[in-house]
């Protein structure tokens, strides 16, 4: 932890500004040293986006405008502080959607110009790796991390903070993308994936067995086919029980996670395995993947669920570590709509 860049722009008392608005939530956070979160505010903006069956982009882009002041000034309320004492400006300048990341990115610059503070862009993918680190700072590297979303399914290799290795990602569909599908097709509304949640609670798992792509091939998956062979087998069986469909489905996502992440710990030798975005949040898979810890001899970092799905903590968190790491963001950096974890 010592010779990078901002060594002495930070510590443990530097307080962090966290902004997000790379997709559907308008989020700020106050977070001490990189971990300790101090206040955190996220305004989903689910119903907005409800009606079309998933996220508009302009429709975002709006209700960032609208909500990202009242969101920040909220999260310093909540704090108890004075801004005077925000010692940093974090925000995710990608990948997301362009319009909606553009209103966080702008106002984070001007809080950061009106402040005379630095203004540090963050990168969401590596956001998410830190929410583990919210709850648990001491976690000892390298360790691999299930990086499951809306947009990303990834397994990474985090061999130092900032240095990562993407071991295996999807082909087709992300997981949160699947399970979104699904839902969709079930009938069961936005988002899916804790519609499926709550509906596989009441159905048998074993009911149907869906396939499970590549699982005893390397680290990448693949979710388009057990999709479709949901939507094929439901009108084949019009009468079959949607919680057995939902629980089934799920199953067969979770056990392909689980055995690849699984095999990537083994192969690397991670000291542990981390969870990470908003499919984390999933009740199976945190309750199987910290099985397969325990199983596996590894330490199994879960976030709390709030931390999982997108907010700002994580956002602050992970601009402490890059604050230190490459000192702060030029003003006149843009937002990235793609842009990837690690080259
Ligand atoms: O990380 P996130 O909030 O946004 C992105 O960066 O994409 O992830 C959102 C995804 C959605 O696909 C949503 O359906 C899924 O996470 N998700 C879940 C659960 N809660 C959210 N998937 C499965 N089970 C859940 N309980
Ligand atoms: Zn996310």
């Amino acid at each position: 932890m010592s010779d990078a860049v901002g060594d002495e722009l930070v510590d443990e008392s530097t307080l962090v500004l966290g902004i997000e608005t790379s997709c559907d939530e308008t989020a700020a956070a106050l977070v001490m040293g990189g971990a300790d979160v101090v206040a955190s505010v996220v305004s989903s903006q689910i119903e907005l986006h409800a009606e079309f069956g998933g996220v508009v982009p302009e429709i975002a882009s709006r209700a960032h405008l609208d909500l990202l002041n009242p969101v920040v000034s909220r999260t310093i309320v909540e704090a108890g502080v004075d801004e005077r004492r925000i010692d940093a400006v974090a925000c995710t300048v990608g990948p997301g959607l362009i319009g909606a990341l553009l209103v966080g990115v702008s106002a984070a610059k001007a809080f950061a110009l009106a402040w005379d503070v630095p203004f540090v862009g963050v990168n969401h993918l590596e956001a998410h790796l830190y929410a583990a680190f919210l709850d648990d700072p001491t976690i000892e590297l390298p360790v691999v991390v299930l990086l499951v979303s809306g947009g990303h399914t990834m397994i990474v290799e985090m061999v130092d903070h900032g240095e990562y290795r993407i071991l295996g990602r999807t082909i087709d569909d992300a997981a949160g993308e699947a399970f979104d599908k699904v839902a969709r097709f079930l009938g069961l509304g936005y988002p899916g994936g804790p519609a499926i949640d709550r509906e596989a609670m009441a159905g048998d798992p074993e009911a149907i067995a869906f396939p499970r792509a590549m699982r005893n091939d390397g680290l990448d998956f693949s979710f388009s086919g057990v999709k479709t062979a949901v939507m094929n087998h439901v009108r084949k069986h019009p009468d079959v029980s949607t919680a057995d469909v939902a629980a089934s489905f799920q199953a067969a996502v979770v056990d392909v996670l689980v055995t690849k992440t699984r095999r990537a710990a083994a192969q690397v030798g991670a000291k542990g395995i981390v969870l990470g975005g908003g499919v984390a949040a999933n009740s199976q898979l945190r309750e199987e993947l910290l099985g397969a810890c325990a199983a596996d001899g590894l330490r199994g970092f879960v976030p709390s669920r709030a931390m999982c799905t997108d907010n700002a903590a994580m956002i602050a968190a992970a601009g402490w570590h890059r604050l230190r790491l490459d000192g702060p963001t030029d003003l006149d950096a843009g937002a990235h709509p793609n842009l990837p974890l690690a080259p």
